[in-house]
């Protein structure tokens, strides 16, 4: 994986076939606890002329062992200057999840690098004390165990990751999801939960985004259920919703066709 700076990235090409004229950059923000390449069903994108680029936020895929990071502005810092430094002035923003909460983040400290934003999966709110105590849990058993913690990681996040019909009738995805969950250290896992426990509520931002806005959710989605995504798209103008059936937490990659055609009529259509 190419890097520059502290962050590695992927950057998927177009198919040597595909001739569309360039239309700009697109940069896939990824979910916890996964890393970059959890983005590959999206390759396709490249084809329609967009330069998408793929972070994978400090820390995560074991990687060199660099500090993992501990805020969710630090993960938008770096991808700020990742896309400096590949030169791109602005880009459309897609976050998924974790990925979401960074491009909350570049909204709010760097807004004029958004050209557009697709929300996946992804909530506005800081977390609730409910939510806090889990993640403290989540923090004393990496503390306590460390390594051995990521395969414990794993078993109880999968169900709540992926829908009920993944989980059922894909098994190729769940064992997918778990290997990209199993290539994270115990401190990376750590410093992102970290991050997201400590992160803004971003919700006071949502209507004064005035970028086109697209936001994707799974029907079986229980992490940021649906009608979470309703009401964010209340409240940012103008912003469409789109509901993908049989799909979970992990839209792109449970039900990927779905997922790539709600991104791909938004980026013809309202960018
Ligand atoms: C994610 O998918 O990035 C996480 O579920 C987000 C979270 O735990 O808040």
């Amino acid at each position: 994986m190419p890097s520059i700076g502290r962050l590695n990235y992927l950057e998927f090409l177009p198919s040597p076939s595909a001739a569309a004229r360039p239309r700009g950059a697109l940069v896939l923000l990824h979910a916890f606890p996964l890393n970059a390449r959890m983005w590959e069903p999206q390759r396709v994108l490249a084809d329609a002329g967009w330069r998408v680029i793929v972070p994978q936020f400090r820390g995560m895929d074991g990687g060199e062992r660099v500090q993992p990071v501990t805020s969710i502005d630090d993960f938008a810092g770096d991808v700020i200057d990742l896309v400096d430094a590949l030169h791109i002035e602005d880009a459309v923003f897609c976050g998924l999840s974790m990925g979401g909460y960074v491009a909350f983040a570049i909204f709010r400290h760097a807004p004029r690098y958004l050209r557009a934003l697709v929300l996946a999966d992804t909530r506005p709110q800081a977390d609730s004390p409910e939510g806090i105590a889990g993640r403290k849990k989540m923090l004393a058993l990496l503390r306590e165990k460390g390594a051995a913690a990521v395969p414990i990681v794993a078993d109880e996040m999968l169900p709540k990751l992926l829908g009920a019909t993944t989980m059922r009738e894909r098994p190729d995805v769940v064992e997918r999801v778990r290997s990209l969950i199993l290539a994270n250290s115990g401190e990376a896992i750590a410093g992102a939960v970290t991050a997201m426990m400590t992160r803004e509520d971003s919700t006071p931002s949502l209507s004064t985004i005035h970028c086109p806005t697209l936001i994707i959710v799974g029907a079986e989605d229980t992490l940021t259920a649906p009608s979470a995504s309703e009401d964010m798209q209340r409240q940012i103008p103008g912003s469409e919703l789109v509901v993908v059936p049989a799909a979970g937490h992990l839209s792109n990659l449970e039900q990927p066709d779905a997922f790539n055609a709600a991104v791909s009529r938004f980026l013809e259509h309202k960018v």
